[in-house]
């Protein structure tokens, strides 16, 4: 174990909880480091036991990281919609899923993944009644929603395993890494094994499974001690922007910053900032939208190792999302559509989905604003500026 992993444990531990069962389930739960959220994305699901044959139920609007570890065991992803508070997954839907899967394959999905979409809470108390209901393994996926809560909770100690990230855009990074968090002492000790390429206790090498090098690196978990010193503030500075961006943009029509619900349970870290644009709403130079490939660097290697075919596809976000994205590039403001639904992804085509429309509607109104650690105030208000000046009349 390192020090990394103690300060984790640490941290994941509620302080001063006014609920000992609070108090208790996280006094078990144990940190394995390791190389990426992804990793530990897939050492969850083998720790649940998933097989080829089996299928696992996980949140549609995401990153591809939540479910392609399902398909590298060979599994099959069943993808469900959102809920328009959270953007999240829907409960009510996932029950949906269950029953169907069950009737048509006459085996319940083996585990659930729900994420915490830019930071935002899930519906973790209806998500884990439905689970518990059924008895199928709750994986958190809180890569993105590091330090969130609800009801005074750490998102990753609600679920049987909980998956942290700490990739280079994150809300502590070491440029790459991930956590898992176990249920406790001997599941740490197994997924540890995992990540060891299941090294047993010889002189020489002794393998009695076939498992993964996904150990985070000395260096790395060094890094990321330090990191831990200015997670609270990074935390607080994320909010901060949050609120900057509400408070710029509260009169533009046509704009709204999507929030969490005000119900008192949901505690986002506001790792993104995301705005909607309502379809009406005309942005300078919409008519130029899609009009030609993407060179940049959009999503990572789009358009530098790899040149699409076309500058459109069946499913994208609104012209005026898309000038409005541009017209802030050229203004040195980087802007991002917010994730492509799976169920809306070619590699994904086969894959069983339950759908409302919601995750697909707001993936066509909506992009993520700059809001990290080295954005200012004036940033922020520059950012608020440059929007105002593109919207038309
Ligand atoms: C929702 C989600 N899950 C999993 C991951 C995977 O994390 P990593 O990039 O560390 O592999 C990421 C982010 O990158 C993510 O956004």
């Amino acid at each position: 174990m390192n020090g990394f992993e103690k300060d984790l444990e640490e941290f994941l531990r509620p302080v001063g909880s006014k609920r000992p069962e609070v108090e208790r389930v996280s006094q078990d739960k144990r940190v394995v480091a390791l190389a990426s959220g992804t990793s530990a994305v897939h050492l969850a699901l083998i720790a649940c036991g998933i097989k080829p044959e089996d299928e696992v139920i996980v949140q549609s609007f995401t990153f591809c990281a939540s479910s392609h570890p399902i398909t590298y065991l060979g599994a099959t992803p069943v993808f469900v919609d959102s809920e328009m508070d959270t953007w999240n997954m829907d409960p009510e839907l996932m029950e949906e899923a269950i029953k169907d899967r069950i009737v048509k394959t006459g085996k319940k999905p083996r585990a659930i993944v729900p994420v915490a979409l830019y930071g935002m809470p899930y519906q973790i108390d209806r998500i884990l009644e439905i689970a518990d209901k059924y008895e199928i393994p709750v994986i958190e996926d809180a890569a993105e929603g590091f330090g969130s809560k609800f009801n005074g909770q750490v998102l990753g100690t609600f679920g049987k395993y909980g998956v942290l990230s700490f990739n280079g855009n994150k809300m502590i990074t070491t440029s790459g890494g991930g956590a898992l968090i176990t249920p406790d002492e001997e599941s740490w000790r197994e997924i540890m094994m995992y990540a060891t390429q299941y090294r047993e206790s010889y002189p020489y090498y002794q393998h009695e499974k076939i498992r993964f090098n996904y150990r985070m690196s000395n260096i790395c978990a060094g890094i990321e001690r330090g990191q831990m010193t200015v997670v609270n503030d990074h935390i607080a500075h994320h909010k901060h922007v949050q609120k900057l961006y509400e408070e710029l943009l509260k009169d533009v029509k046509g704009v709204t910053v999507h929030s969490q619900p005000g119900t008192g349970e949901y505690d986002s870290n506001y790792w993104l900032c995301t705005i909607t644009l309502d379809p009406e709403l005309r942005i300078k130079r919409q008519e130029n939208a899609y009009k030609t490939i993407v060179t940049g660097a959009v999503g990572g290697a789009a358009g530098v190792i790899h040149a699409a075919s076309s500058a459109v596809t069946d499913c994208q976000p609104n012209d005026n999302v898309e000038a409005l994205r541009v017209a802030l590039d050229l203004a040195g403001i980087e802007a991002r559509p917010v994730w492509k639904p799976m169920h809306k992804q070619p590699c994904y085509k086969d894959a069983p989905a339950y759908t409302n429309g919601v995750s697909e509607a707001i993936f066509k109104i909506s992009m993520c604003l700059p809001a990290g650690p080295y954005v200012s105030d004036d940033d922020v208000k520059y950012i608020v500026e440059t929007i105002k000046a593109n919207i038309l009349g």
